[in-house]
């Protein structure tokens, strides 16, 4: 059995972490908690590459982790991601959103800058979309997003216990 561990900030991470947690029968820790030994499905939140909070947990203890992002998702990122904090598990992507705040302000004159920064480079719907979030507040959160992480999840669980 493997649980749950997350870190979040403004929320949007610990709701995804705890809806996976629930739609999946196991525990759900926050990184600031106690949490148990064993197979960990990670959810974190997204900094540029690195993902917020993962070296609290053994890499080898991850099976699976989830990052949650206001960019949309792209197979290169992914790869850079895995890269950047030593994965080797298979990495998810999900929309997560801003919550103003939630924030303080040297962390919302980053957000803003980011926005403004991506407003330059590229005019598409996504950004402008992702350019609202970031400077009125908004969620781009979506249940739905986790049916790919709960069907990888169980088939590995059930292979493991074929090969146990
Ligand atoms: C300081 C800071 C830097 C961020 N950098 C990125 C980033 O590089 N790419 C991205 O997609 N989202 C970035 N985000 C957005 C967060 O990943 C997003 O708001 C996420 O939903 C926060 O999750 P939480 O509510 O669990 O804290 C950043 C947020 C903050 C506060």
């Amino acid at each position: 059995m493997y649980s749950v561990i997350y870190n979040s900030r403004t929320g949007f991470t610990k709701k995804y972490a705890e809806q996976f947690a629930k739609l999946s029968g196991v525990d759900c820790h926050s990184i600031d908690d106690d949490f148990p030994t064993g197979d960990v499905v990670f959810f974190g939140w997204r900094k540029g590459p690195m993902i917020s909070g993962i070296k609290s947990v053994a890499s080898n203890r991850i099976i699976a982790v989830c990052v949650v992002g206001l960019q949309r998702y792209d197979e290169s990122t992914i790869d850079t991601m895995k890269k950047k904090n030593k994965l080797d598990c298979p990495l998810f992507y999900r929309m997560g959103g801003v919550d103003r705040d939630a924030l303080p302000i040297s962390k919302k004159i980053i957000l803003d800058i980011f926005a403004w920064f991506f407003q330059k480079k590229d005019k598409c719907k996504d950004t402008e979309a992702m350019v609202q979030i970031i400077r009125y507040g908004g969620s781009m959160y979506s249940e739905d997003q986790l049916n790919g992480l709960i069907e990888y999840v169980r088939s590995k669980q059930s292979d493991d216990s074929f090969l146990t």
